[in-house]
């Protein structure tokens, strides 16, 4: 008998478990794979693993830029794909230490609920039965694959991020379908080690929701290096090592690929681990298809006990919002005052340059009617920038209402823009104002200062 049963071990979930073990629960973990989740095992980390290794390559191609000669620099995909095995297993590590250490149970395997017992929540796993008084369910989210035709024949070709980290060897061409978050991605490492890459979109910009002016600047900086964009393109199938696709005037249009990544979002993983037999409540979009467990800003479902955390409520599909989801739950069944917010979770793309973003956009203040004053300044205003960034494009954007000043959004193209958001997330989550943001002291010289640059040209 355990107090709470945590079913997945992403960033929810084991965060979650180590904040309940140390608060004295008996915990249960189960996770099927290994620890960490997505997160850890094929996406942030690896990713990342990997961009960092382009980027390193960039700057030694650039290097004469900086007054420095590298001669012969090359690209070894076989040693930078072993380094991010190496970083994955330890972080893992990592991660199964520090579950430990707070007293959980971890145990390998697929875990079934099996319903509601008087003593509390039946948990089938490895043919044993763990009994729990409350549940929390992480059980996350897989890459959504359309059923374009000809995508079963083609085989190997065609790759969601998971295959994708995992080729042996470096293909000439990518088509990437889809040029959201992980799109750009991979667009941006396939594209600074050489690979032709092109991306297919369907909407006419690239990265979704994040700021419109931002994301146009990071597509011409990356058609200047060679990326093809097909955007407004519709993919109506696959033939082979062949895209095929509508342009925006209805031409049927032809791309191949030694590889064909398909990125178009991710969904909720909602099947086979007995969630019907508790009868907990789905959200449902708006054509009244379930997209994710039902959640209140307590993390609790429906069904007393039992609570939900990352990607399996379906939206902000963020490893940073799973962890804090997990932390409110645990929160809620210790009987701490918390609750979730979802006014400053950042978004970033860790493209070369960066793309980050806080709270609203002009698109969506625009949409819900909110007036705002557009502060903006490029990040050339920075002396470090200008110092680290030889002919390097840049922009910070800040919205703050009209009337009272307050900052609603701040949006950034330029590295290090993943390292200095968490600021703007701190103005945006305690509601200052700009003259507020305006008196804060920033260290000099960083990139950061940016943001105070951009915030004192309000008049
Ligand atoms: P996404 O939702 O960011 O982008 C998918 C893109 O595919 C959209 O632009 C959409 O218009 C396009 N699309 C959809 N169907 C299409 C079709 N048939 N043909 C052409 N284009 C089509 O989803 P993505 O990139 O797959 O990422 C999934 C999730 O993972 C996201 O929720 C994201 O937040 C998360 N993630 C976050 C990262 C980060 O924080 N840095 C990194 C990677 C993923």
């Amino acid at each position: 008998m355990y107090d709470l049963a945590i079913i997945g071990g992403g960033p929810g979930g084991y965060v979650a478990a180590e904040r309940a073990g140390a608060a004295g629960l008996s915990v249960v973990l189960f996770e099927k794979n290994e620890l960490g989740g997505v997160c850890l095992n094929e996406g942030c980390i690896p990713t990342k693993t990997l961009l960092y290794s382009a980027k390193v390559y960039d700057y030694a191609k650039h290097a004469d830029q900086y007054g420095v000669s590298v001669e012969g620099a090359s690209f070894d995909f076989g040693k930078t794909m072993k380094r991010k095995h190496k970083v994955i297993r330890k972080l893992v590590g990592g991660v199964k230490l520090g579950v430990k250490n707070a007293g959980v149970e971890i145990v390998k395997g697929e875990a079934v609920i099996k319903g509601r017992t008087v003593e509390g929540f039946g948990i089938e796993c490895g043919e044993v039965l763990y009994i729990a008084s409350d549940l929390l369910i992480c059980t996350g989210s897989e890459a959504v694959v359309p059923p374009f035709p000809g995508l079963k024949e083609a085989g190997e070709v065609v790759v969601t991020n998971r295959e994708i980290l995992s080729l042996e060897e470096q293909p000439e061409e990518l088509v990437i379908i889809g040029g959201g978050v992980i799109g750009m991605e991979f667009a941006s490492f396939f594209n600074s080690i050489g690979t032709k890459v092109t991306v297919v979109e369907m909407l006419p910009k690239i990265l979704g929701p994040m700021d419109r002016e931002i994301s146009d600047m990071l597509q011409g900086i990356y058609a200047k290096r060679g990326v093809e964009f097909c955007l407004s393109c519709k993919v109506t199938g696959i033939e082979g090592d062949t895209v095929i696709y509508e342009d925006p005037e209805g031409n049927v249009c032809r791309v191949r690929g030694d590889r064909i990544l398909v990125s178009v979002g991710r969904r909720a993983l909602l099947q086979g681990f007995g969630l019907e037999e508790l009868g907990v409540e789905l959200a449902l979009n708006p054509a009244g298809r379930p997209f994710g467990i039902k959640v209140d800003d307590h993390m609790r479902t429906n069904i007393p006990g039992v609570y939900a955390a990352g990607d399996v409520t379906g939206f902000s599909m963020l490893a940073h919002t799973a962890s804090r989801e997990g932390e409110v739950a645990v929160n809620d069944i210790l009987g701490h005052e918390d609750r979730m917010r979802y006014d400053a979770i950042p978004g970033v793309v860790y493209t070369n340059p960066e793309v980050a973003g806080v709270g609203l956009t002009e698109d969506e203040a625009q949409k819900k009617g909110v007036e705002y004053t557009l502060l903006k300044l490029p990040m050339a205003y920075s002396g470090r920038f200008v110092a680290e960034n030889e002919r390097g494009e840049g922009l910070c954007k800040i919205l703050v209402a009209a009337d009272s000043h307050k900052v609603l959004g701040v949006h950034m193209l330029g590295n290090p823009s993943s390292e200095m958001i968490h600021g703007a997330c701190i103005a945006i989550e305690q509601e200052m104002t700009a003259e507020q943001l305006k008196e804060v002291v920033f260290p000099h010289p960083t990139v950061s200062e940016i943001i105070k640059e951009t915030v004192s040209t309000i008049m």
